[in-house]
């Protein structure tokens, strides 16, 4: 039971004092680390995940008192328990001030030093529960919560169960309101890290130049404000997963510090000059085009391979067919619970209206459309003067690409197609035969189409279909 905990870290200059802890401790199963002096224990302490400290209060250099107000410095919550010469209360209120947990006179019998270490261990495990359970508070996310059902999505969510496992770095690109955020929960809810912090940072919200101090901590008086040392956000990550979204915000200084981070987890606080080391698995996010980003020198190339080791692409809800059906009833129903409201579904000329519009702000925008159609609704089903005037908000949001004009669909498919047909003629000056081979069709085919559409013919190459184009 004991032995999956992570070693105790026994310190004593005296050599017999060292093996003697060490075997009582491994003979109850516990795992054990000794360093000789307070030197050598910060930098055990610095490599990894340690249950407790013991240390004798009296050492060679670096003496225990000191030692333990360093530990509190660097890792408040780590468990230590002192060893003191004599059972004076002098020296056990200094022990304690020093920020001892417990503390134990010397000669003291096997069961008193294991009944102590059992209390740290208690102490530890309550701790860490409690982490665990602060950093899944604000959202448990499973797979389930990715609703979807098209191709992509459910590619997704099995790439998702089968890259979650690993340790692999995962680097999430879509447009924003995509489910990133969704995805990267996901990825550390099916880890093995899953118990441990799961920590989100958003590179964007961040000024940057306290993002440095966010990310790695910083040293007391490193900077103006800096009035006391902070640990930096990847120790509390520690064992656990850092997600770093908005990752192409990032200014390229701070690029280079991570860069070095993502090579052996290595970093020193803003200020600091000792190397510390840390064990996080990184996620990170962004909406922009990161290759766009590293052609204008604005992100790194390098720290690009490193985050790349498996890249998600989520698909924009435009592309997603029935998708946009789906999760609208999950959100109505959602929506419908939490604010008590007798909306049982959404009716098929809404429905018609969701499945057509282009969606520029992706899953985001279509909760926020049926949350606020429940809001609206007077009846038991959505109804299409609930839902936002769509065609205003494309031509806001996505004025590049303005929707073909037409009430019904067989008129919005003939504008369509007129349009692409003479796009392609143009680009071909005109060749009949070129655009239509671009368009995988026959001449003959693609002539007809022209006549149909009313597409005036202007052709360079010598036409055997006789088609004569119908007066515009
Ligand atoms: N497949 C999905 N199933 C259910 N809910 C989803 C899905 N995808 C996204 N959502 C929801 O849509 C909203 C936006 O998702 P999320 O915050 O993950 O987007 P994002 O890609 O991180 O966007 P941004 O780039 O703007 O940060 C959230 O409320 C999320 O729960
Ligand atoms: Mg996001």
């Amino acid at each position: 039971m004991n032995s999956i905990l992570p070693p105790i870290l026994v310190v004593d200059d005296e050599r017999n004092m060292r093996q003697t802890l060490m075997d009582l401790l491994t003979a109850d199963d516990y795992k054990v680390r000794t360093a000789e002096s307070a030197e050598q224990a910060l930098q055990h302490l610095a490599q990894g995940e340690h249950l407790m400290v013991i240390t004798d209060a009296r050492l060679g250099g670096m003496n225990g008192y000191e030692l333990l107000g360093r530990i509190n410095n660097l890792w408040p919550n780590l468990p230590t328990l002192m060893i003191t010469a004599y059972a004076t209360p002098k020296l056990a209120v200094e022990a304690i001030k020093a920020g001892a947990m417990d503390y134990l006179p010397k000669p003291f019998g096997p069961e008193e030093l294991l009944h102590a270490v059992a209390r740290c261990a208690e102490r530890h495990r309550l701790l860490k529960e409690n982490a665990s359970l602060r950093a899944r508070a604000s959202e448990i996310h499973t797979i389930d919560h990715i609703i979807g059902e098209c191709p992509k999505v459910r590619e997704l969510r099995q790439l998702i169960q089968t890259v979650a496992k690993t340790d692999a770095r995962v680097l999430v690109l879509g447009e924003s309101g995509t489910g990133k955020e969704l995805v990267a929960g996901a990825l550390h809810s099916l880890s093995a890290r899953h118990k441990k912090p799961y920590i989100r940072i958003n590179c964007a919200a961040i000024p940057e130049t306290l993002l440095e101090s966010e990310l790695f901590g910083h040293e007391k008086g490193a900077f103006t404000g800096a009035l006391k040392q902070k640990h930096g956000r990847v120790e509390e990550a520690d064992g656990g997963t850092i997600f770093l979204d908005e990752i192409a915000d990032m200014s390229r200084p701070l690029q280079a510090k991570l860069l070095r981070f993502l090579e052996d987890g290595s970093f020193t606080r803003v200020g600091g000059t000792q190397e510390l080391r840390v064990n996080v698995r990184l996620i990170a996010a962004t909406n922009r085009d990161i290759v766009d980003a590293i052609r204008r020198e604005e992100f790194r190339e390098d720290l690009f391979h490193r985050l790349n080791v498996v890249q998600f692409r989520l698909p924009p809800l435009r592309e997603r067919g029935n998708d946009i059906a789906l999760l609208a009833e999950h959100f109505r129903q959602h929506f419908a619970t939490t604010m008590n409201r007798r909306v049982k579904s959404i009716s098929r000329p809404t429905l018609n209206k969701l499945l057509t519009h282009a969606w520029p702000g992706n899953v985001r925008e279509l909760r926020n459309v049926i949350e606020r159609a429940l809001i609206l609704e007077t009846n038991n089903e959505v109804q299409p003067p609930s839902l936002p005037d769509f065609q205003l908000e494309s031509r806001l949001q996505h004025s590049e690409t303005p929707k073909p004009a037409g009430d019904s669909l067989d008129e919005i498919l003939a504008n369509f197609e007129r349009e692409l047909i003479s796009n392609t003629l143009e680009r071909n000056q005109h060749n009949v035969t070129r655009a239509a081979e671009q368009l995988k069709l026959s001449r003959h085919a693609l002539r007809y189409r022209m006549q149909r559409l009313n597409l005036a013919d202007d052709s360079t190459d010598e036409a055997t279909a006789p088609a004569a184009p119908a007066s515009s």
